[in-house]
């Protein structure tokens, strides 16, 4: 699998591209590496927040909708985000990286197709479908495959994009998309669901689209509200994201721009919950704050001591986390976010009393419990319900990443467990996070990379 992989993304890979000869060397890398981790060590120091994955994703698609140059600060090094600029690269953009900054110039498109193996790479790769529409009135997608969090259907995009005159046709795995005159129609479209990515597609398509496209019940993730500042400083019209409805009047043509990306909230929720569970003191900066308070405020009820000020959040965690009382449900935001179940979770596992977690959002995203069973975590999983009785201590053992958060929980889990432990498959881990054996060893952890 992995010598047909490299073979096809060497053979797609631009390969005047410094960073596909390393994206190919992380692939090959990737599969073999993996993390040591020597827990016990109380944690403690200042770390500046990445770039949001979440926001960056949908912000480099819709780079594809203007004819010049953007500019993005705070990129973060991923390899989601290399996945992003290779599919940038594939259809005729110059996509390239200086530290944390990407500049994508997207002047002329030579393909509207996008290969199945470049959109197998990640799941979000089907908010390049809305953008490409956006830019060009037609795209060739795959089905994006299930993840390890299960099916992860389509259906609401292609329904939304439908309701904007976007003739679907899917055969053979391939999804292909013709706007009816070249151009899509604005529409009215009521999500059943405040889908992030449904919303992100029918934005990417509505800001070039013939006329307004007003989204009921539009997801209001704060990824949401970078994507429409981004997409604004390119000259498009968006009212109302941050709310559930969206209204967009589509312009003809958008320009370049320069822009800052969000903060990674999903990020900060993980080292918050790493101090914490490793009785630590952590200074996180660059943070966003209000964006994070729906977690902060679960967060607090551990029993740990969480200050704000301005773009910084100071946690202190002296002793044993007490268990959370009430329900940790997760839910669109502003409720809890499911992306941090998994690291909560494993902060929980060694916290005094008994926690419950209930997973709204996705239908398997308890991979990760089997992994902190195995590390002496009691924790029981009734379909959407985990129960997570806390233990005095865990062990350390050798374990496999199960999914990017998931394997984030793992790594909390191993910070805080007696002994060392091995974790495979960090490939994972390395979609969503910047070097976090770094980050981890800044704050006095043992982890290396092997
Ligand atoms: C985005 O995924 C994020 N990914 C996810 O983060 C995040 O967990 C999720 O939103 C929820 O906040 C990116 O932004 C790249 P959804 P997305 O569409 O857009 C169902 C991480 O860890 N659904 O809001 O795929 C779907 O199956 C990742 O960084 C349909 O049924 O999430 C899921 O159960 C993981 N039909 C639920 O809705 C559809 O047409 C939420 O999905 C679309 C979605």
């Amino acid at each position: 699998m992995k010598n047909s992989l490299l073979r096809t993304a060497w053979a797609q890979s631009n390969i005047s591209s410094p960073y596909s000869i390393i994206y190919i060397k992380m692939l090959w890398g990737d599969e073999m590496q993996k993390f040591i981790i020597n827990g016990g060590r109380r944690l403690r120091g200042e770390l500046a927040l990445q770039g949001s994955k979440n926001s960056s994703l949908p912000i480099m698609a819709a780079a594809l909708l203007c004819k010049g140059e953007c500019t993005l600060h705070s990129c973060p090094r991923l390899t989601d985000v290399y996945a992003a600029s290779r599919i940038l690269n594939w259809v005729g953009c110059k996509c390239s990286f200086s530290d944390n900054t990407a500049v994508i110039s997207s002047e002329f498109i030579g393909r509207t197709e996008i290969s199945e193996c470049l959109m197998r790479e990640m799941r979000s790769s089907i908010i390049f479908m809305g953008a490409m529409l956006g830019r060009a009135g037609e795209c060739v997608v795959s089905v994006p495959g299930g993840c390890e969090l299960g099916p992860r259907p389509i259906d609401m995009h292609l329904a939304a994009l439908r309701k904007m005159g976007v003739d679907i046709r899917e055969s053979g795995g391939s999804i292909i998309c013709k706007a009816a005159g070249g151009r899509a129609k604005g529409a009215r479209i009521s999500l059943a669901f405040p889908s992030v990515g449904a919303t992100e597609n029918i934005i990417l398509c509505a800001v070039t689209a013939d006329g307004e496209t007003v989204v009921n019940n539009a997801a209001r993730e704060p990824e949401i509200c970078d994507l429409c500042g981004f997409l604004r400083a390119c000259g498009a019209d968006i009212k109302g994201d941050g709310g559930s409805r969206i209204t967009v009047n589509g312009k003809k043509q958008l320009h370049g721009c320069e822009y800052t990306i969000m903060p990674d909230r999903i990020v900060g929720a993980t080292y918050l919950s790493m101090a914490a569970a490793a009785k630590g003191e952590l200074i996180l900066t660059n943070a966003c704050v209000p964006e994070m308070e729906p977690f902060l405020s679960v967060l607090e009820q551990t029993g740990c001591s969480v200050y704000t000020s301005d773009n910084k959040i100071y946690l202190r965690s002296g002793a044993r986390l007490t268990a959370v009382k009430e329900r940790i449900r997760t839910m669109p935001h502003p409720g809890f976010p499911t992306d941090a179940q998994a690291v909560l979770m494993a902060a929980l596992s060694v916290a005094d009393g008994t926690s419950i977690f209930e997973e709204n959002i996705f239908d398997c995203r308890y991979r990760h419990a089997e992994a902190l069973i195995k590390m002496g975590a009691d924790i029981d999983v009734l379909g959407k319900v985990a129960v997570v009785r806390g233990v005095s201590s865990l062990r350390g053992a050798s374990v496999e990443a199960t999914d990017l958060r998931g394997g984030a929980a793992m790594v909390i889990a191993a910070l805080c467990a007696e002994g060392t432990t091995e974790m495979t498959r960090i490939c994972h881990i390395d979609r969503g996070y910047e070097k976090m054996e770094e980050a981890v060893r800044m704050l006095g952890g043992d982890m290396r990379r092997a």
